[in-house]
């Protein structure tokens, strides 16, 4: 009867050293069904699918490609039965989709380009009018010191100017009073890295950036989809919209099944300073973020910023 006491232990340590975890981590907004159906889900169907396939759930990854950038148009009009098919742009748009989250690149839907997809992500597009940031890749350094990044920029490199270093925000309307300390300190982390700082003035009519929890369409280009899929966007300089998704279950730090406030707060500041989509899994700018996951500022993510600002 020995083994049953070293694992009790074992067990007991485990508890020990989570609990500290549980008992900062807490949930923040609950998403409005208990259990919610992620918008996203549709992508589990179609697993195994490739070129020369004819489903029904096509057209939704046509319309997920287009949404992110890699398919221009999807819908067929002269042919509108062909929305259903799997065609030759679907494989290009997917092995596109494939290299940028460094995905083996077969074109089909294979289980892990399904998974990929089924992570929740930012809104923003990956791929803007035929540019791909993902694809950037930058050399600093010289001679054997020389390191590659992949942090990019938006079209015309936008950036608010030398003397602008005081951004004050505004928290609209609606949004849970337990997120603003969790997007408080992820402007804290962006001052400590840069010259910015960053004040919150919520009295401001033309406060520099502005925030707040929407569902759906609220007005803007980016309509948000409910749980899963896009859990939030931001804008590129100078103005300064950072949105969330309301629908989705946002937590303080990690918690399982729920999206930290800050980390995707990091992200959306990111844009919001200029920084666009990198490729480097660890950057706060790359576009995807699983449940339960936190991440700070990466070396990609710094060095990105010191090349737009040339500071
Ligand atoms: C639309 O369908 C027609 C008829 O099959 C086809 O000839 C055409 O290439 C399709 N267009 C696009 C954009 O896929
Ligand atoms: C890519 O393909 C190889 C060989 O089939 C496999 O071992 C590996 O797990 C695949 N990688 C991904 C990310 O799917
Ligand atoms: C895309 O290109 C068109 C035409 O060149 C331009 O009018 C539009 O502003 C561009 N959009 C973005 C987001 O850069
Ligand atoms: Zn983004
Ligand atoms: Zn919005």
């Amino acid at each position: 009867m020995e083994p049953k006491t070293p694992s009790l232990a074992l067990t007991l340590i485990a508890c020990l050293l989570l609990l500290p975890l549980f008992s900062h981590a807490r949930i923040l907004t609950n998403s409005p069904s208990s259990t919610p159906a992620s918008r996203v889900a549709f992508l589990q169907h179609l697993k195994g699918c490739h070129k020369g396939d004819k489903l029904n759930d096509i057209p939704k990854l046509k319309a997920y490609l287009h949404k992110f950038g890699y398919l221009d148009d999807y819908t067929n009009q002269t042919s509108p039965s062909n929305n259903h098919y799997f065609d030759g742009r679907l494989e290009n748009a997917l092995k596109t989709y494939q290299a940028n989250y460094h995905l083996n690149v077969t074109g089909a839907m294979d289980s892990a380009t399904v998974a990929s997809m089924m992570t929740p992500r930012c809104g923003v597009a990956d791929i803007v009018n035929g540019t791909n940031y993902m694809q950037t890749r930058r050399r600093h350094g010289t001679g054997r010191l020389h390191a590659v990044s992949h942090y990019s920029f938006f079209r015309g490199n936008p950036r608010w100017r030398a003397s602008k270093t005081k951004l004050s925000y505004q928290i609209l309307p609606g949004m849970p009073e337990e997120a603003v300390a969790p997007v408080a300190r992820a402007f804290q982390t962006w001052a400590e890295n840069t010259q910015f700082e960053f004040r919150r003035d919520d009295h401001a009519e033309l406060a520099d950036i502005k925030i707040g929890f929407f569902s759906g369409y609220h007005g803007d280009t980016g309509s948000f989809d409910g749980p899963g899929g896009s859990l939030a966007h931001s804008s590129p300089p100078k103005s300064g919209l950072l949105h969330f998704d309301s629908e989705e279950t946002w937590a303080v730090g990690s918690v399982q099944k729920a999206f930290d406030v800050e980390t995707v707060a990091l992200h959306e500041i990111g844009h919001i300073l200029g920084l666009m989509h990198s490729s480097v899994p660890t950057a706060i700018m790359y576009p995807a973020v699983g449940d339960g996951v936190t991440k700070e500022l990466s070396r990609d993510d710094v060095h990105g910023f010191r090349a737009l600002y040339k500071v």
